[in-house]
């Protein structure tokens, strides 16, 4: 019995193990999976990773097997005598040489293949967008379009893109990692008339429509793991509308609150400009309901300190030193990843971004930002009527 037991135990210790290893395999979603991409850029290096992985297996199996036989076949037995000792074999000191030389070259052909792959140059009808990095939130241009937006941004499917990666102050990392490629955004200013070889950047083209989530993948300072972004990957006429929704809405300031439903449900500027009598039951991005909350909201950031920083589309905030809050109310988190966008977190934002995200240049209601902005003095009603603005714009 006790020498049973003694077998048994090893095994026993190794269950643990091999449970543990079941299970990881029990999965959740893994949203930042590099191994389920949805570009051919991701796809490219998932491929290399996978060829390369299954080359050393083979290596692995193949040196496991020789390596068990010769313990085996070889093992000290009782009475033996010591083998015939060799010393040199020109032969085993060529194949030994020649293998891995051999295995490198395997690897390295398709390694450089994909390297240039990833950096070749972008197709003259590649939709081109700026990601800049900032202490510590994304900013997104896109320079031919004339839309601006922050930490949340949206790509079509099917179509190449060309995204130039910066930054406003010092290293980030731009990471999507079911994209594909994980790239430095250098502080250097990014213009259409720097060369493309002078600016890093990704290029890919997205396959499968979805949300894909990526952080700043360089340590960047407090906040740093709160440097989150998302993008929507949505089909071309679902990007074309949000640009539109997103873009300097000139003729929409100018129009009554309803336009924007009423173009959308009728057919253009026919139907928008017949419908000024219509009730406007949902605010517009730019300029919700007389009376309501969302528009006290709107009166209320429009004269206090938040314009020196924010732009809003269609209205006359201009500030760039922080994020873009056109379309503010479809992004998923406030603060770059900080809280989810409800109204309880913005308010919470607004009143002391320092609670939610340590470090944040942004002033509280009572408190400066750290860099000596003052407090915006805002009172609790009128942060609640900031944020119910905020969270309107769609
Ligand atoms: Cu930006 Cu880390």
């Amino acid at each position: 019995m006790p020498l049973r037991t003694e077998r048994v135990r090893p095994l026993a210790a190794l269950l643990p193990i091999i449970a543990v290893s079941l299970l990881a395999a029990c999965s959740g979603d893994y949203p930042q999976t590099t191994f389920r991409p949805v570009t051919e850029f991701g796809a490219v290096i998932n491929d290399l990773f996978a060829g390369v992985f299954w080359w050393t297996m083979l290596v692995l199996a193949v040196v496991w097997t020789v390596l068990l036989y010769v313990v085996m076949r070889y093992r000290r037995r009782p009475g033996q005598t010591p083998p015939r000792q060799t010393h040199g074999n020109a032969v085993a000191e060529i194949l030994w040489t020649l293998g891995p030389a051999l295995i490198v070259a395997f690897i390295a052909v398709p390694t450089i293949r994909t390297v240039f792959y990833t950096y070749r140059e972008p197709s003259p009808d590649a939709l081109v967008v700026d990601a800049i990095g900032h202490q510590w939130w994304w900013e997104f241009r896109y320079p031919e379009l004339g839309v601006v937006t922050a930490n949340q941004f949206v790509l079509p499917v099917g179509r190449e893109v060309h995204i130039r990666l910066s930054s406003a102050d010092v290293l980030h990392n731009f990471w999507i990692p079911r994209i594909g490629g994980k790239r430095y955004n250098y502080p250097v200013p990014v213009q259409s008339n720097v060369p493309p070889t002078k600016v890093n950047a990704l290029t890919f083209t997205i396959n499968e429509p979805g949300e894909y989530s990526g952080q700043c993948a360089e340590f960047c300072g407090t906040s740093h793991a709160i440097m989150r972004k998302r993008l929507l990957a949505v089909s071309p006429a679902e990007f074309d509308a949000w640009v539109e929704r997103m873009r300097e809405p000139a003729q929409q300031a100018a129009a009554p609150p309803a336009a924007e439903q009423t173009a959308q449900a009728g057919e253009g500027e026919a139907a928008a400009s017949a419908q000024p009598a219509a009730a406007p039951a949902m605010a517009s991005a730019a300029t919700p309901a007389p009376g309501s909350l969302e528009a006290q909201g709107r009166d209320i950031f429009l004269r206090s300190t938040c314009v020196a920083c924010h732009s809003i589309a269609g209205t006359p905030a201009r500030g760039t030193l922080g994020p873009n809050l056109t379309g503010f109310g479809s992004r998923w988190a406030v603060g770059a990843g900080a809280r989810p966008n409800t109204l309880e977190n913005v308010i919470a934002w607004i009143t002391n971004p320092q609670d939610l995200k340590p470090g944040a240049l942004m002033p509280g209601t009572r408190t400066p930002a750290p860099n000596g902005f003052p407090a915006t003095g805002l009172s609790d009603e009128e942060v609640r009527a900031v944020a119910a603005y905020l969270l309107s714009l769609k």
